[in-house]
């Protein structure tokens, strides 16, 4: 959030607000009420110089007229959702005579809250304050979750056979929940549960994670512990909650026969099914200290075995089968490609 120096009086609620309305008198005023209050404003007549502007330097706010020639404010609100650099933007829809369905249909594209026209001053500048105090909440939750991701990645850092592993676990879950036809919020946990899936790794000592030999039995309940760990570390972070049941159930079998907990079949989450078969599959087709990396076809046919055996599922594994088809062999590129992954969760 952009803070005014001198004119600042209040905590913090200060912030960069971008008018787009065509009607110049309206701008005029908006700019008149909140200026004083310390607040930096910024005008656009169309939706074109609107989004240009957004684009330049995402603001705080957006106030946005409903009904702008050319391009509607319902498109610059669609554009400024799908867009990650905007999409936690505020954004206030100033209604003239909007129909009930125009306004559902705003609601529908993630509008934050509408202003009638005529407003009153004093509305105007209390719904302002009130959202972009919001907005800097949610500006600490992204801070956070890059903290968090990029502690993700420090995970698969520590062993160099592991790079990159969790990212691509995450891209090779999502296109399987894709094609399976996952509902959204089923989704989300598959993407972020995987790249978090091994998380409680950060609790087992490098003598034992990065041991180059044979595993004792100690050392391997030692290594069994991570989902444990990854819950109890997990658990009170608020962003990543969605990612709980693949963290805690990504060893388990459909037989009974996996860890933590020994569920069998349906009973382990779908999200946790499907995070498994990537995680397997990554596993295999990377080099690891014990073995080198094996091929495509190789790694599917030991895990069509593991399916006879009872670990996985195996309706997963022929859907993941078409998902490999539509991506290139080439690991870099699907490293680069799951570098881009978001594990923003649904805004609805
Ligand atoms: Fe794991
Ligand atoms: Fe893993």
């Amino acid at each position: 959030m952009s803070m005014k120096g001198p004119r600042e009086q209040g905590p913090s609620s200060h912030g960069r607000v971008l008018v787009i309305d065509d009607d110049e008198q309206i701008r005029r005023l908006i700019v008149r009420l909140l200026g004083p209050m310390g607040h930096v404003m910024e005008e656009a007549s169309t939706a074109e110089e609107g989004l240009e502007k957004l684009r330049a330097s995402p603001p705080d706010l957006v106030l946005l007229d409903m009904q702008l020639p050319v391009r509607s404010g319902h498109e610059v609100l669609v554009e400024i959702r799908a867009d990650p650099r905007t999409r936690l933007i505020p954004v206030v829809m100033i209604t003239g005579a909007a129909t009930q369905e125009r306004k559902l249909k705003a609601i529908e594209a993630g509008v934050t809250d509408f202003i009638g026209k005529p407003f009153s001053p004093e509305e105007l500048v209390a719904r302002v304050r009130a959202l972009l105090e919001l907005k800097l909440v949610t500006d600490a939750l992204e801070d956070a979750e890059q903290v968090i991701i990029a502690l993700a990645r420090t995970i698969d850092a520590r062993d160099r056979y592991t790079f990159g592993h969790s990212a691509r676990v995450s891209l090779y879950a999502g296109l399987l929940g894709e094609r399976l036809g996952l509902e959204r919020r089923v989704l989300a946990t598959v993407r972020q549960g995987a790249l978090f899936h091994d998380f409680g790794k950060i609790a087992i000592r490098d003598a034992v994670l990065l041991k180059p030999a044979k595993l004792t039995n100690e050392e391997y309940a030692e290594i069994k512990r991570h989902p444990t760990e990854g819950r109890d570390l997990l658990q009170n972070m608020k962003t990543l909650a969605q990612a709980m049941p693949v963290v805690y159930h990504h060893h388990e079998r459909m037989d009974g026969s996996g860890y933590p907990d020994g569920l069998s079949g349906e009973a382990i989450p779908i999200a946790a099914r499907v995070t498994t078969i990537a995680d397997v599959f990554d596993a295999l087709t990377t080099a690891r200290v014990y073995r080198v990396a094996l091929s495509r076809e190789e790694s599917l046919g030991i895990m069509a075995e593991e399916v006879r055996k009872g670990w996985w599922d195996g309706h997963l594994l022929d859907e993941f089968r078409g998902v490999l088809d539509a991506l290139p062999e080439d690991d870099q590129r699907i490293v680069r490609a799951s570098a881009g992954i978001s594990t923003a969760p649904p805004t609805s």
